[in-house]
């Protein structure tokens, strides 16, 4: 059985050169399939509101359904670190529900570290966080909760002024106490410099080859969604198929 995957264990992969693998997990059978493998990072991400409960995008994810994915996810014991995302309103309007609702996805679902969308302006709050004696984890670029002020799911940081920007949202996060940061639709030479300045592993999602590390959806990689898949997602399985194949003999037998 893999050794416990720490914040420690994390940051010294980035100093030794060894690549993150991360994936998403929502539920516990799943989690103990995908533990055995030697992941080293599940995320409880909020993207469970799209693949899991059918929501349009991952704004009406709320703490209640964090915590209960959580406790499905962490009752597995996996070695991997689990992290649990932060959904949309649960750190936005002030640093004491930010510390609050970061605090209850540990407690009350076994998160061993929480991650939050956002760049510089959250340096308070990722510090109030850390200050708990929380973990947390980054995400730049493409961050699904402003999917209304970004005018839809576009690749972030293409311009010099933006991208300029974001190596700055790095490095603050880094300061503020972040153990890693997850980049998401960037462009992966963005992602390549944002790697190189800061000292914290990156964790890519559709930014290219040279991050830290890599995490995907579960469901995504798996091939079991409704809708198109954004282009940078390898498909490794198509278990939707295999589903509705196995399910169908099933119902012919029947
Ligand atoms: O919600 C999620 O699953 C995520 C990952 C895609 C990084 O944020």
């Amino acid at each position: 059985m893999k050794k416990k995957v720490t914040t420690h264990t994390i940051l010294k992969m980035k100093r030794s050169g060894e690549k993150i693998a991360a994936i998403t997990s929502y539920d516990f059978l799943s989690t103990k399939l995908i533990d055995e493998t030697g992941i080293d990072l599940i995320l409880v991400g909020d993207s469970l509101g799209m693949v899991i409960m059918g929501y349009e995008n991952t704004i009406p994810v709320t703490m209640e359904e964090m915590i209960h994915h959580l406790k499905a996810v962490t009752r597995a014991k996996p070695s991997a670190m689990v992290a649990g995302d932060m959904p949309f309103m649960s750190y936005q309007a002030s640093v004491e529900d930010a510390v609050r609702n970061a605090g209850r996805l540990v407690k009350e679902g076994g998160a061993e570290s929480v991650k939050l969308e956002g760049g510089r302006r959250y340096v308070p709050v990722v510090e109030a966080i850390v200050h708990a004696s929380i973990p947390v984890i980054g995400h730049l670029g493409l961050t699904p909760q402003s999917l209304h002020q970004m005018g839809g799911y576009r690749i972030q940081g293409r311009d010099d002024e933006s991208a300029a920007g974001m190596v700055e949202d790095a490095a603050a996060l880094e300061k503020a106490g972040c153990f890693s940061i997850v980049l998401e639709g960037i462009p992966s030479d963005l992602a390549r410099r944002i790697t190189e300045k800061v000292s914290i592993p990156t964790i890519g999602i559709g930014a290219g080859a040279d991050c830290d590390g890599q995490v995907l959806v579960l469901n995504d990689m798996l091939g079991i969604h409704d809708r198109p898949l954004p282009r940078f997602v390898k498909v490794y399985d198509s278990l939707g198929d295999r589903i509705r194949n196995a399910v169908g003999e099933y119902v012919e037998e029947v």
